[in-house]
């Protein structure tokens, strides 16, 4: 067996568990794993894949031969010594991470020493510390992961970097990781584990603190008649700065950016900390959400009975996930301001049943904006540039009010199509 060909364990078949076990397997590894959920188990055994992440589906089935699924950790335990943790770690009401799956696999392990935790779940810094204190003689290799829903599949195969952090007794176990993505060609930063596990941290909230100061010059450039998207092109094209995570809008969400930056927050403060420049990220965040309220009554007055179309609910295009996403915290404010939503996202619609409170969940963009004062564009979903605003939406809409929450519509084009456009920062 080559040092390339590992058999590996991925416990945990989330987004990230089925990502990295998919990856893995097309590197020609023989993967098994494990998910206690005995439906998704079973379903991804036939090779459905219960996820929207481009190309993963068919990853999965071309890999079908190396891609053991299996409820059973014994199974996984019997080929692999190298287990991927990629179980959730979800924030708990404080803010913290929730660290009980991680847990309930440590406790599946037992007192065995065979076998090398690599954590790819983010944890707290200090968790893999914590880990190896208490289990002397295990392994432990923290590998965080870096990858963007949407692009999942490209960024594992592309990475900018792959972090691997072990202490000196892990080391044989951090060459054998670091070893599985030789092929890939990328710079491995090998570290120490609180490093490592600091620089997933640090870069979503570093992220996020680049989209909060670029919402943050949107809201000053409108006042002060400056394009936030000229500034941003302006400024990105400085090396030091660079163009990405310059986009304006209305706020990031999802399932890492929020969780994460309140995390370190958080982390900072068990240590006495008070991390002033994160808790303004966060507070720009729910702020930015809110603003488009604002905009709305600019023209349309109190909100009460009007019509308001949510095109998107996913947190961004090409994804199904909802969590923490604008869409959902627009929703409820407007339908507070006593305004009538109907909604309407291409992949995300069943995903928000019942989550929405009185919010219409509409069949097709034309549905929702039909008869509406006012649509906001809320996800940069490509189908929502092609629809035709000059001529089917705008016979359709009550007002011609745009909101346009991701600079993302031919703003002149609807302008001289009659529509009142308002965009972030121009
Ligand atoms: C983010 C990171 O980008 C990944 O590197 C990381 O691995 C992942 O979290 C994670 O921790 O697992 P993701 O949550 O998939 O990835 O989404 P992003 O593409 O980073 O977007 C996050 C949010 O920021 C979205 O709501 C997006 O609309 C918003 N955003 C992004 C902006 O408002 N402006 C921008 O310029 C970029």
């Amino acid at each position: 067996m080559s040092a390339e060909r590992e058999p590996i364990g991925v416990i945990g078949v989330g987004w990230v568990g089925l990502v990295t076990a998919a990856c893995f397997a097309e590197l020609g590894h023989e993967v098994w794993a494990r998910d206690i959920v005995a439906e998704k188990v079973e379903s991804l055994s036939r090779g459905e894949v219960p996820i929207h992440e481009p190309g993963l589906a068919e990853l999965v089935m071309e890999n079908a031969e190396r891609l053991h699924f299996t409820t059973d950790m014994t199974e996984a335990l019997k080929h692999a010594r190298l287990l991927f943790v990629c179980v959730d770690t979800p924030p708990t009401y404080s803010g913290d991470a929730d660290l009980s799956r991680v847990e309930a696999v440590l406790g599946e392990l037992g007192d065995s020493t065979d076998h090398a935790l690599v954590m790819k779940s983010t944890v707290p810094v200090g968790t893999g510390r914590s880990i190896q204190r208490r289990r002397p003689g295990t392994g432990y290799v923290s590998n965080p992961e870096f990858l963007q829903e949407g692009s999942a599949l490209k960024d594992f195969m592309n990475p900018d970097r792959v972090v691997v952090g072990a202490d000196e007794s892990s080391q044989p176990f951090a060459e054998r990781v670091a070893a599985l993505y030789a092929p890939l060609d990328a710079p491995v930063v090998k570290t120490d584990v609180a490093s490592a596990e600091m620089v997933k941290l640090a870069s979503n909230a570093f992220l996020a603190t680049k989209i909060s100061f670029i919402n943050e010059i949107a809201n000053v450039s409108e006042d002060l008649g400056a394009d936030v998207s000229e500034v941003a092109r302006g400024m990105g094209l400085d090396d030091r700065i660079g163009p990405k995570f310059l986009q304006a809008g209305i706020g990031y969400g999802g399932s890492c950016f929020p969780k994460d930056v309140q995390a370190l927050k958080q982390l900072a403060g068990n240590t006495g900390y008070h991390f002033q420049l994160l808790t303004a990220v966060i507070e720009v965040n729910e702020l930015q959400k809110r603003r488009t309220i604002g905009k709305l009554q600019k023209h349309l007055g109190p909100l009460v009975g009007k019509e308001v179309a949510l095109l998107g609910l996913a947190f961004k295009p090409n994804t199904d996930d909802i969590r923490e996403a604008t869409s959902l915290v627009l929703s409820g404010r407007l339908q507070g301001e006593g305004a009538n939503v109907r909604v309407y996202d291409p992949v995300a619609g069943q995903r928000v049943e019942g989550l929405l409170g009185g919010a219409r969940i509409c069949a097709s963009a034309l549905e929702a904006v039909d008869g509406a004062d006012a649509v906001v564009l809320v996800t940069e979903w490509p189908e929502f540039g092609e629809l035709d605003w000059a001529g089917e939406v705008k016979r359709r809409m009550r007002e011609p009010l745009v909101v346009d929450g991701r600079n993302f519509l031919d703003r002149d084009a609807l302008i001289q199509a009659g529509f009142t456009y308002e965009g972030i920062g121009r």
